[in-house]
């Protein structure tokens, strides 16, 4: 059976390389030509668990190809961005040029999925009548579904297979048809429903955690203006049976959760007040990190600053919606001067040497609590700075060994 995966970024690739390594004959497509290549020969290395050597197996036993445009299949999957545009609106362009470039390949029987996220309606009401324009009856001739992912970045390859899956057909007939291909793989439950459901349930998962995060901020900012600990808040009222408070932070990046929200709220705003409201302090946070970092800064003349991790999480190597880059480019537009580290993210802005980023500086601010800055020495690190003060944003301060006579700050908590 042969499958063409459409987009082979964060999600098509280990998609398409897992689904190699259970006996598919599959083609992964992008358009981005140098990314492409750069992949055909093993010059890229992935930061997700297990992937690099998976594709250099499925590259070299041909079970896997690459190419930037699509040919004929029996499934095809389609992982291409779904971002926003200036406006917070979905921008679908990516995804029906996508749906369009395989067009010219669709024969009867095929199954088309659709994995990236998308608005309310899209399967239906959008992709659906490009597919029938070409002819073919969904539903008779062409197997048309939405099947998010939710698998958690780092963890990819193992979630593809046990997480549990919801298939949302366009017609009953095209659930079951792609209900039978996902059994191949998939280890956990697959969920046959509608379309529309299906598209729901995807950003509900993801705005739920959004609601649940910015309430954690929202508390945050409280405890620091009542001067009490906003971790033994969260930890203590966790220790209820049925709460489950989610960790503040310095904001909310990545591809999934700062954007899905807005795919609802841009269809219903009237209903999606709280949504939005939430969105509003998830997006205000960075600011708020930034306003007090500054209260440091602005004890010292020119102020010399380290950050450490720029990517919008921990142990990955995703800057998409990253607040830490958002504080960063707040305190630059300052105008002070900002050395930056991440050892995770390929970059020429973001790949100054470690000791080179805090050589001589009176700050080193960790934004992201890479494993990497939990293993560090600080007492080298302290020799090497004028005067150091930390700042930590990430919540590792309790988890690494800082020198006694260095002052240290945990963000969240003044
Ligand atoms: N990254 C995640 O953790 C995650 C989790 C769940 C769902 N999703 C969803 O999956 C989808 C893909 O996300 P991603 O993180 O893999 O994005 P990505 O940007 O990492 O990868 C998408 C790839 O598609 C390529 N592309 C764009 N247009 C194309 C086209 N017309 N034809 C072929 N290739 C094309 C891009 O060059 C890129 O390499 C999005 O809708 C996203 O919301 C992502």
């Amino acid at each position: 059976m042969k499958i063409c995966v459409v987009g082979i970024g964060f999600i098509g690739l280990p998609t398409a390389c897992l689904l190699a390594s259970k006996g598919f004959h599959v083609l992964g497509v992008d358009i981005n030509e140098d990314y492409v290549n750069k992949l055909k020969t093993n010059r890229l290395k992935i930061e997700e668990k297990n992937i690099n050597d998976l594709l250099e197996k499925s590259l070299n036993d041909k079970s896997l190809t690459l190419d930037t445009k699509p040919s004929r299949a029996d499934i095809f999957i389609i992982c291409t961005p779904t971002p926003l545009d200036e406006n917070k609106k979905p921008d679908l362009s990516y995804l029906i040029e996508g749906i369009n470039s395989i067009l010219p390949y669709l024969n009867k029987g095929n199954m088309v999925i659709i994995e990236s996220t998308i608005p309310l309606k899209t399967t239906q009401e959008i992709i659906r009548p490009i597919i029938e324009t070409m002819g073919f009856q969904v539903g008779k001739d062409i197997y048309l579904a939405h099947c998010p992912e939710r698998v958690l970045p780092g963890e990819i390859l193992y979630e593809l297979v046990h997480n549990n899956r919801i298939i949302g057909g366009c017609t009953e007939n095209c659930s079951n048809k792609v209900k039978n291909f996902y059994e191949k793989f998939v280890k956990s439950e697959i969920h046959t429903t509608t379309a529309d459901i299906a598209e729901m349930v995807k950003l509900v998962e993801n705005s739920y955690r959004d609601v649940n995060i910015a309430l954690a901020n929202e508390l945050m900012i409280t405890c620091n203006k009542l001067g009490i600990d906003p971790y033994d808040v969260v930890s203590l009222a966790n220790k209820h049976p049925r709460v489950n408070l989610l960790d503040f932070s310095i904001g909310v990046g990545g591809h999934c959760l700062p954007v899905d929200p807005y795919f609802i709220i841009d269809s219903f705003p009237e209903t999606s007040k709280l949504l939005a409201t939430a969105r509003n302090i998830n997006n205000s946070m960075p600011k708020y990190i930034a306003s007090k970092i500054e209260r440091f800064l602005n004890q010292k003349n020119n102020p010399k600053i380290g950050v450490w991790g720029v990517s919008y999480k921990k142990n990955s190597s995703d800057i998409r919606n990253s607040p830490a880059l958002e504080i960063v480019n707040i305190l630059k537009d300052k105008g002070y001067c900002v050395n930056i580290y991440d050892p995770l993210v390929n970059g020429i802005n973001y790949d100054k040497i470690k000791y080179e980023s805090i050589m001589d500086s009176n700050f080193l601010i960790i934004l992201v609590g890479h494993d990497e800055f939990i293993e560090e020495d600080y007492e080298e690190i302290a020799s090497l700075m004028d005067s150091p003060i930390i700042l930590d944003g990430a919540n590792i301060l309790e988890k690494i060994n800082i020198p006694k006579n260095v002052e240290h700050y945990n963000l969240m908590k003044i």
